[in-house]
């Protein structure tokens, strides 16, 4: 096919596409193809414009390593996560609500008793964080995976620091025979998202800011129910609703309670959807 012109391509690259075996494959390259190519189309993308666009999606690769992951970053705060999340958590009432991942997750964190202090050194007002997993019937689950990880008072993950040489402010429980979970922690705060990178020039570009609303992160897991990912928020942040991720989701703020002996709890139960029976 030679003398393809803006008004026959499209149909073109689509052709080429038609032997694809695998169907799933099929569908997103044909779908990607033709919004790639409307977008360009609409906004009457200039070749200079595309080259700095492949420039920005090259910057973002070469920021990329094991301890930053700048595609994460580009996606979240485009808000494809949340949508991509938002789309595939569509839970029954009552159940605890999904948000996005985030790219400062670590396996293998380290395993705590009930009551152990996660914070492990972190920076933070001391706080009691108190819970528990249950099933929509409201039956306690024992035994449950609590992964929980958040940023200590500076705002920071112990991973983005390079002057620690173990896990802090994250760590793995269980739930007990009643479902119940308890440990202690810092109090979280409000941060920015790190903006010393492509993803960063964008957000400016774009008169955006790029804090996150003070907030807990969990992973739970447990047989028979779908595995939930989430934050708690804290009631009362500056930036619930203007999230650069856009997270935010109302049912999971919380309050943080100043208590009248002078210590910090939170209480949080998460209800878990359970995994559905194959027919
Ligand atoms: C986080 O909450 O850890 C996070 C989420 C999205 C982008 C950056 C950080
Ligand atoms: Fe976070």
């Amino acid at each position: 096919m030679r003398n393809l012109d803006q008004y026959n391509i499209t149909q073109a690259v689509l052709a080429r596409l038609a032997n694809t075996p695998d169907p799933r494959l099929k569908q997103i390259m044909t779908s990607l193809v033709q919004h790639l190519h409307a977008f360009a189309r609409e906004v009457k993308l200039t070749e200079a414009e595309w080259m700095k666009g492949i420039e920005f999606l090259t910057a973002t690769g070469h920021k990329c390593d094991q301890q930053r992951q700048e595609f994460i970053l580009l996606s979240d705060t485009l808000g494809l996560s949340m949508l991509t999340v938002a789309m595939n958590n569509d839970k029954p009432a009552g159940c605890t609500e999904a948000t996005v991942f985030g790219p400062f997750h670590v396996e293998g964190a380290p395993h705590y008793e009930h009551g152990d202090d996660v914070a492990n050194g972190a920076s933070g007002e001391p706080c009691l964080v108190r819970g528990s997993v249950r099933g929509i019937q409201g039956e306690p689950i024992a035994n449950a995976v609590i992964d929980v990880w958040q940023a200590d008072a500076e705002g920071s993950y112990d991973v983005q620091r390079t002057d620690l040489e173990h896990a802090q402010a994250r760590g793995v429980l269980r739930s007990g025979a009643d479902g119940r979970f308890h440990f202690q922690s810092v109090v979280a705060e409000s941060y920015p998202i790190p903006d010393d990178g492509p993803v960063g020039d964008m957000l400016r570009a774009t008169a955006r800011h790029p804090w996150r609303p003070a907030h807990l992160h969990f992973m739970i897991q447990a047989p028979g129910y779908e595995t939930l990912v989430t934050h708690v928020f804290r009631d009362g942040d500056a930036y619930l609703d203007s999230d650069a991720v856009f997270g935010v989701r109302q049912s999971l703020v919380a309050d943080w309670v100043k208590q009248p002996d002078g210590t910090t709890t939170l209480d949080f139960d998460f209800v878990l959807n359970p995994v559905k029976k194959s027919t």
